[in-house]
């Protein structure tokens, strides 16, 4: 017999939580918050955190333990194969959003604010938050960008949404760049990436992702800062780790930089088990006597 929390939830209704310390003595799921994570940053315990999309897939990581679920907008290339993140609507990123929501019972979910919701002005900025917690039911919102977005940072505020910032490489910005390398290797970047990092906090930023720049630059922001640090491809001596759930289960062979750990090989898993039941189709041995009414 599975361990059932009692979720009610008619698609799996034995899906277990794995750590039962979730759990109050009631079998109430305690929830992660934003005040969660800088408990956790103060105590030195390392905050987990990968992205979801779906509702199937946001359940069983949140039912793992996962401590905050980013439905980024990486969406926009595992979910729909486009080369960047740039073409993901507001639309398309409350529909990941909302199914994220629905099946999530700890976890915090962060949502993207997707390119062009947000950078023509603070209203913008708001009126997309707006949508975003109104229509998927989300509890905080991820952006890009150092002090450009600081005065959006603070009208999303003013309304009571917690802003996570992103500062590193930012993907939203790839055509600004042209490369995906490494960011933030000489000085004057590492110096302005540093003040970023103290706007986004001073702007009121409850925590900040860091992605692909040198370990030590990452250590020096995640140690001046008050705010969780959740890096990815930004070394060890971070707050946090975060990474995206497709590379990291092994979905994406084709994808294999220097920080990714794969976890599962699961394009391999995937496309021997839907090669033997295309055999057993075309052979007649599905369905069995057993397995028809
Ligand atoms: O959209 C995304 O997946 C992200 C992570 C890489 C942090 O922003």
């Amino acid at each position: 017999m599975h361990f059932n929390p009692g979720f009610g939830h008619s698609a799996f209704p034995l899906t277990p939580y794995f750590n039962p310390a979730f759990m109050s003595i009631h079998r109430e799921v305690k929830r992660v918050t934003t005040h969660t994570l800088t408990e956790m940053k103060e105590a030195g315990e390392k905050i987990s955190m990968l992205t979801a999309y779906d509702y199937t897939m946001a359940r069983l990581l949140d039912s793992a333990g996962v401590d905050v679920l980013l439905v980024g907008d990486s969406a926009s290339n595992v979910m729909a194969g486009h080369e960047t993140t740039l073409p993901i609507t507001l639309d398309q990123m409350i529909y990941h959003a909302s199914a994220v929501v629905r099946a999530v019972q700890r976890a915090l979910v962060v949502v993207d604010l997707p390119f062009g919701s947000y950078q023509g002005n603070s209203k913008e900025a708001l009126q997309s938050t707006v949508r975003i917690m109104k229509e998927a039911g989300a509890h905080a919102v991820k952006l890009e960008g150092g002090k450009e977005v600081v005065e959006s940072i603070v009208r999303i505020l003013t309304a009571g949404v917690p802003v996570m910032g992103h500062l590193g490489l930012t993907p939203q910005s790839i055509y600004k760049f042209g490369t995906y390398t490494v960011r933030a290797r000489e000085e004057a970047e590492a110096e302005r990436l540093m003040e970023d990092a103290h706007a986004l906090q001073e702007a009121g930023c409850f925590a900040l992702v860091l992605e692909k720049i040198p370990s030590t630059l990452a250590a020096k922001v995640a140690s001046s800062v008050q705010i969780p640090v959740i890096g990815i491809g930004a070394g060890s001596a971070v707050d946090g780790q975060v990474l995206v759930m497709h590379d990291m289960l092994g979905l994406n062979s084709d994808f294999s930089p220097r920080f990714l750990r794969r976890y599962l090989q699961l394009d391999q898993i995937i496309c021997e088990a839907v090669a033997h039941y295309v055999r057993d189709v075309r052979s007649g041995d599905f369905p069995s006597s057993s397995e028809q009414y």
